[in-house]
Formats: C-alpha cells, sequence, structure tokens
C-alpha cells in the first residue's frame, strides 16, 4: 500500500539510504515528538534528516490497538516485548481499562483479576499510551487511524449478546445476562438495570460459564458477596432478593454442557449441590458459619445436582435423557427434544411434547456477540466476526485484530492471550518484511488533534490510576477491595473535566 504523506509530515515517504543508528541512539520513549503541537521537542532539521533514512522496521512503528481488554493489552505486550522501537496506543471507549477482567468476570473469582498487575506493567511502559473515553467508529474512524499509524489492531471484543430471536424476549423480566453481568460489575451503561428479584424462580438459559456465573450470583448469600468488589447496588438488590431456585435450561444433556466442569467442582462448587438442592432461603443455608464452604462434591454428586437443574430429566442413561430447548411466550415453554443418532452427528429433535416452567425472571445466556466497528471494516454478520487469517484483516493491509472479534464470543482470558501473542507476532513479521506503511507516522499526535476539534477529551492511564485510588479508598470502609465508580459523568468530574 502507498504510504500517505501527512500534510504537517511532508517528508514521510522520503528515500531511506543510510544504515540505520544503533538502538541506542534511539529514544525509547514517544517518537516522533513536537509534530502539530504535540509535547516534546519541535521537529528540527537535524531530526528530521535523522529520522528520514530509516525504515519503518528501523523507526518507530507507530502502532495502535483498539480496546483495552486482554485482547488488546496482551497484544501490546507482545508488540512491546518483541520490537525494542515499537510505540502503543491503546484506545478505550470506557473511561477505565480492561474489559471483560473488570466488567465481566464473577466479583466472587477477585484471583482472576490478578491479570491487571500484568496489563498495568504493560501500560506503564514509556512506549505505551492509554486513551479512554474515545469510541472508535464514532470519535475517530478507523480509515483516521490508519492513516495515523503503521498498523491498528482491533481487539474490540464482543459487547453484545446473542438473542434468541423467539416470541416473548422482549417481555419485562426478560433480560441477557450480558446486561445482568454488566449490572453487578458496574458496567455504566448497565447501572439502571434494577432487575426484579422479588421472584420465588429464576431460570437462566444457556449452559455456559457465564450462565454458571449469573446463576451463582443470584443463589450465592450476600454475606459472602460482602468482601467483593461488587457494586454496592447489586449487593442491596442481591439482600432482598426472594430468589430461592434457579433453573439452568440448555438444549444439551449434562455430559454436553458448555460450563467448565472441572472449574465448577473445584471452586466453590460445594455450593452447585447445595444450592440447587436447597432453596438458599432455607434455614441450614442460613445457619452456615461465615466463611463455611461446603465440601466439593465428587463427579456423582455433581450429576446429582446437574440432573436437578435441568428440569425433567427422563431418567436412565444421561446421554440418552431428553434435551430441552428454551422457548416462551408468555410464560417459558419448553419443547422436549430427543437426542437422535451417535457421536458427533447426534441430532436434538422435538418429541412434539412442551412443558412449562413458571418463573419470575428469565436470563438469556447463550453468548456475547460482536458487532461491526466502522463501515470499512468487513465483518462476518454470520460468524460475528472480522474476516481474518491469523489476526490480519482480509483484504486491509496495515490492519489486524485479535481477542473474541477475532475469533468469536468464546475462549478465557488465557486463550485470549495466545491468540493475541499470534497477532502480535504477524504483525510484526509483516513489519519485518516491509509490508506495513514506510516512512514515519505521527500516531497519537494527529489523533489527539482531531479528537480535540470534535470535543472529544482522553483519559490517560495515570487519570485512571486516581479513579482507581478513589474506588479503593471508597471501599475501605465496607471492606471491599473497591467501590466502583459507575456514572462517568462522576468520574470526568473527579478527574477535574
Ligand atoms: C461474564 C464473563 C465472565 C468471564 N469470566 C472469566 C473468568 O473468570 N476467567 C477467564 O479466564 N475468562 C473469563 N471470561 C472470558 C474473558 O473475559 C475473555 O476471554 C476476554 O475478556 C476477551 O478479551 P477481549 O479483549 O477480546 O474482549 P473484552 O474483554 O470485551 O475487551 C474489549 C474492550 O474493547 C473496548 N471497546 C469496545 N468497543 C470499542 C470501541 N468502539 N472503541 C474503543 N474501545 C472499544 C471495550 O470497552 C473493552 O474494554 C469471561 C467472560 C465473560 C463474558
Ligand atoms: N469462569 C470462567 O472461566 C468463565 C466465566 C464466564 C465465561 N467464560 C468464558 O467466556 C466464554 C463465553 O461464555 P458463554 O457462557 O457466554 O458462552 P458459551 O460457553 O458459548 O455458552 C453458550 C451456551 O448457550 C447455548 N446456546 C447457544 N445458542 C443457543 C440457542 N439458540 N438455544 C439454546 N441454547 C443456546 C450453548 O449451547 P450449545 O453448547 O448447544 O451450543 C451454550 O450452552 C466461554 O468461552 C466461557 O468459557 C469463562
Amino acid at each position: 500500500m502507498a504510504p500517505r504523506c501527512w500534510r504537517w509530515w511532508p517528508w514521510a515517504a522520503w528515500p531511506r539510504t543510510r544504515p540505520p543508528p544503533s538502538e541506542s541512539t534511539q529514544s525509547r520513549s514517544r517518537a516522533p515528538v513536537g509534530l502539530n503541537g504535540s509535547a516534546g521537542r519541535p521537529a528540527s532539521a537535524k531530526y528530521r534528516s535523522f529520522r528520514q533514512q530509516f525504515s519503518t522496521q528501523e523507526q518507530t512503528p507507530q502502532i495502535c490497538v483498539v480496546g483495552s481488554g486482554p485482547a488488546g493489552f496482551y497484544t501490546a505486550q507482545h508488540l512491546l516485548k518483541h520490537h525494542s522501537r515499537a510505540h502503543v496506543d491503546i484506545y478505550e471507549k470506557q473511561l477505565v481499562p480492561f474489559g471483560l477482567v473488570r466488567f465481566g468476570v464473577a466479583p466472587d473469582h477477585p484471583e482472576v483479576k490478578n491479570v491487571i498487575n500484568t496489563f498495568t506493567r504493560t501500560a506503564h511502559s514509556d512506549r505505551c499510551a492509554f486513551h479512554g473515553n474515545v469510541v472508535v467508529g464514532r470519535d475517530v474512524t478507523v480509515q483516521e487511524l490508519r492513516d495515523a499509524y503503521h498498523a491498528v489492531v482491533l481487539s474490540y471484543g464482543a459487547e453484545d449478546h446473542r438473542g434468541l430471536e423467539i416470541p416473548g424476549e422482549e417481555l419485562l423480566g426478560v433480560l441477557s445476562a450480558r446486561a445482568f453481568v454488566g449490572w453487578y460489575n458496574g458496567l455504566p451503561e448497565n447501572r439502571k438495570l434494577a432487575p426484579d428479584l422479588s421472584c420465588d424462580t429464576a431460570v437462566v438459559l444457556g449452559q455456559g460459564n457465564v450462565a454458571l456465573d449469573v446463576a451463582r450470583i443470584l443463589l450465592t448469600p450476600p454475606e459472602y458477596l460482602e468482601k467483593t468488589d461488587i457494586t454496592e447496588a447489586a449487593l442491596g438488590a442481591l439482600r432482598q432478593s426472594q430468589v430461592k431456585t434457579v433453573w439452568i435450561v440448555g438444549r444439551r444433556g449434562p455430559l454436553q454442557v458448555a460450563f467448565t466442569i472441572k472449574r465448577s467442582l473445584a471452586r466453590g462448587s460445594g455450593w452447585w449441590n447445595y444450592c440447587f438442592e436447597q432453596p438458599r432461603r432455607s434455614q441450614g443455608w442460613r445457619r452456615l458459619p461465615a466463611g463455611h464452604r461446603p465440601p466439593a462434591p465428587g463427579a456423582s454428586a455433581f450429576s446429582e445436582a446437574l440432573s436437578r437443574c435441568c428440569p425433567r430429566q427422563m431418567g436412565g442413561e444421561r446421554q440418552a435423557s431428553a434435551w430441552q430447548s428454551p422457548d416462551w411466550s408468555l410464560s417459558l415453554v419448553l419443547p422436549t427434544l430427543s437426542p437422535q443418532g451417535v457421536g458427533e452427528a447426534t441430532r436434538a429433535v422435538p418429541t412434539g411434547a412442551v412443558e412449562d416452567l413458571p418463573c419470575g425472571l428469565v436470563l438469556s445466556s447463550i453468548g456475547y456477540k460482536s458487532c461491526p466497528i466502522d463501515p470499512s471494516v468487513p465483518f462476518d454478520p454470520k460468524l460475528g466476526v472480522i474476516p481474518n487469517m491469523e489476526g490480519r484483516v482480509v483484504d486491509v493491509p496495515g490492519l489486524y485484530c485479535s481477542g473474541w472479534v477475532k475469533r468469536g464470543p468464546t475462549g478465557v482470558i488465557t486463550t485470549t492471550m495466545t491468540d493475541s501473542f499470534v497477532t502480535g507476532q504477524i504483525l510484526l513479521q509483516d513489519l519485518k518484511a516491509g509490508l506495513l506503511p514506510s516512512g514515519p507516522r505521527p500516531g497519537y499526535a494527529a489523533i489527539k488533534a482531531l479528537l480535540g476539534r470534535r470535543g472529544v477529551w482522553p483519559v490517560s492511564f495515570s487519570d485512571w490510576e486516581k479513579l482507581d485510588a478513589e474506588e479503593v479508598s471508597r471501599g475501605q470502609g465496607a471492606g471491599k477491595p473497591r467501590e466502583k465508580l459507575l456514572d462517568p459523568q462522576e468520574m470526568l468530574r473527579l478527574l477535574g473535566r
């Protein structure tokens, strides 16, 4: 692709003749500087002639990443580690970083959030900058980013939920698990969700790990959540909750569920047996001393719990028991399915029978969904991903993707890490092979100017650290690791904006 010359960077495509200087002569901090009002030294003639002589590979490659979840941070980490001069800007739509690590991972799994320490180390690199409060596709286009950077990596995750597309989905009391998770985890757009927990019975549709997370949060006695980073509003609602029974309904038998059995058994899963066999409000539950965990059940106990979760199993061999698929109109209607065929060819076939499952709350948990970010970026609506080959966006040189938007909304943080490292590696290979635009690129200097003209005020990582300190201090009184700030306006006020 022909390099694009910036108006304020007329020497961008000058020929490269001299050998590159040694790495020690290169600035390891942000470069280039002094452009178009950016901070730092002016682009003197000496500096320009120095810079014009080496290729993109040898210069400071300006790379930007869209999204600051695991995919964004792991991609940035790989690029910074394996290219000693690369500079990475991370753009994030929220005022705060870390994506689903903050807004998805369940509050009672704090150990998972330790990856934030690794991400923070990456953000502290003097070759990395975080720009929150910037919605790519709205505040700045992907084309504008491509013009300003040598390469752009799209790591914006899967922010929507898959709909069941069956009648009744819009009824009051029917929510997506995504919104419910966002609510208890303090996602600003879901802070006013106010789910009605005055019912006795809730149904979760889907059998993935998110389904387990929401069922567990609904059933966990609030005192076990009090010392987590769950929002105070969610904790208050859960304290008032009347939900005693949660049905997890899926279209497969217990042996084919999508959730991680080992993890569920290993981590507090004594609860499962207990929760599903006894309503949480029972005296037995309430009498448990604080901190007590019922012993983790063995596999047989788990199957027993599951047979109670999956309504109306027909008995006999579990693989041969009836399957059910969610569908409802005014109340939840479960058509009964029966497995036919063997192995991978097994299909669930309706038996014609339907059963009603009365409930007051339905949480649809059949997966997340990525959306197109910008008309200039190809998108496969069927698979819900950006078409790519190992992270290279098909037919768009210089554009890459990683994480859930690359491979679909499945996989844990380590899967996302591996996948992001591959994208980083591919990008660096392309850089080395001279496949990315040559000549310097202005990077954030150009985007900052654009955003300023559009009235968008990005927040930096040190801004986030101020918000972080505020959250930690607000949580201290209640013995929580933090009390999350929920209102973007309040966050901006705290930052003096
Ligand atoms: C409810 C839930 C719980 C989970 N729990 C666990 C767990 O316990 N352990 C585990 O290993 N894995 C867990 N996972 C999986 C893990 O969260 C994912 O593998 C991982 O977060 C995917 O990373 P990502 O960066 O692709 O997406 P995300 O984490 O979603 O990050 C995407 C980022 O892009 C930003 N963004 C979106 N659009 C734009 C835009 N237009 N402009 C700028 N920025 C944008 C988003 O705000 C977000 O910060 C969980 C997933 C969910 C849904
Ligand atoms: N603790 C953790 O480590 C943790 C926590 C949360 C999430 N995660 C990860 O995050 C990813 C996303 O989790 P997820 O639970 O959203 O997705 P998921 O694992 O893909 O599970 C989705 C569930 O919805 C079902 N489903 C899909 N379409 C359906 C339909 N039309 N009708 C009925 N059921 C339907 C699926 O059934 P089929 O199997 O039949 O398709 C499956 O049971 C997963 O990789 C998960 O492991 C991990």
